[in-house]
């Protein structure tokens, strides 16, 4: 069964996501065989009772008290079968340990920010670690999100106003993508994440010096790298194309008109202010939907990010 597992679903990364797999194979194999034995037998009597003369009379049959009363039992109990081993898996998959570590998590057009129990905060990346279970908070900032990792097997809708939670024990270190799972609007398909499961070690080296790789990347290197993954991408271009936001081609040293009626030279000054207080300064015939990333970025992010623009000729 493992390679039909493997054809179907994608490498299983957390505990209970074998469980998971299980019952779907399961029903899918029991589908399977129900489908071959009615299309098969209904092929089958069309073959052995055509009419074979013109003048042939098709015989009155009423009922078989028997036969119907095998195909309301069986299927009845194959159901409540199902239901409780679904049942089971779904408390596992619900109710989590008491130990847990616990990130919150906000969606918002189109991000995912998450939050650590100790203020760290990220966007579109989590480091995790291996074998310890790992509870998410979930609150949106504006429209319903969900909340999908294929290889835990898990996905839950993201609200706003209300929290919702859910909770997976990784098995494995590895990489695994998350995605939003409730079209949330033109950036629905950029709400990815990454979720990187380390080991314990690495967890704590993170956690103290961030992503080191980072750390001597040239500016404008890394500000692609944070425009790509940070979910800029989704709304300001690079070719000049209008999306929700306006181009970044050519927009350094331009003087933009906003809104109300003034008028902008862009410079560092004016970057800065526009991706820690969007809601700041918006630019004529736009809208004013952009997430901050107050807190989000750190000094040198921000430098990279504003060097990258520079680049943008
Ligand atoms: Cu968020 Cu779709």
């Amino acid at each position: 069964m493992n390679w039909l597992r493997s054809l179907l679903m994608p490498a299983p990364g957390s505990a209970y996501a074998s469980e998971v797999d299980d019952l779907f194979l399961l029903i899918l194999a029991i589908s399977a065989f129900f489908f071959l034995l009615i299309a098969g037998s209904l092929s089958y009597f069309v073959w052995r009772y055509r009419r074979r003369r013109p003048d042939e009379i098709t015989p009155h049959i009423s009922h078989n008290f028997k036969l119907e009363v095998a195909w309301a039992v069986i299927p009845l109990i194959i159901v409540v079968i199902l239901f409780f081993l679904g049942f089971n898996s779904y408390m596992n998959a619900r109710i989590g340990p008491g130990e847990a570590l616990e990130i919150q998590v906000r969606g918002k057009r189109w991000v995912w920010e998450f939050e650590y129990p100790d203020g760290m905060r990220t966007v579109n990346e989590i480091y995790i670690p291996v074998n310890r279970p790992v509870r998410f908070i979930m609150t949106s900032e504006d429209v319903i999100h969900s909340f999908y990792v294929p290889s835990f097997r898990v996905k839950m809708d993201v609200l706003p106003n209300r929290y919702t939670s859910l909770w997976f024990h990784p098995v494995e270190e590895g990489v695994h993508t998350m995605l939003c799972a409730e079209y949330c609007g033109r950036g629905h398909s950029d709400m990815l994440a990454r979720i990187h499961v380390v080991s314990e070690e690495k967890y704590r080296e993170w956690q103290e010096q961030g992503d080191v790789r980072l750390g001597s990347m040239p500016l404008a290197e890394l500000g692609r790298l944070l425009y790509d993954s940070h979910g800029c991408a989704t709304c300001h271009s690079l070719d000049g194309s209008r999306r929700e936001g306006p181009s970044l081609k050519g927009i350094f040293g331009a003087t933009h008109a906003m809104r109300d009626g003034s008028s902008v030279v862009v410079d560092e000054n004016y970057l800065r202010e526009s991706i820690l207080e969007p809601q700041a300064r918006i630019v004529a015939g736009y809208e004013a939907i952009m997430p901050t990333y107050q807190g989000l970025l750190r000094e040198r992010e921000l430098a990279a990010l504003i060097e990258f623009i520079k680049t943008q000729k």
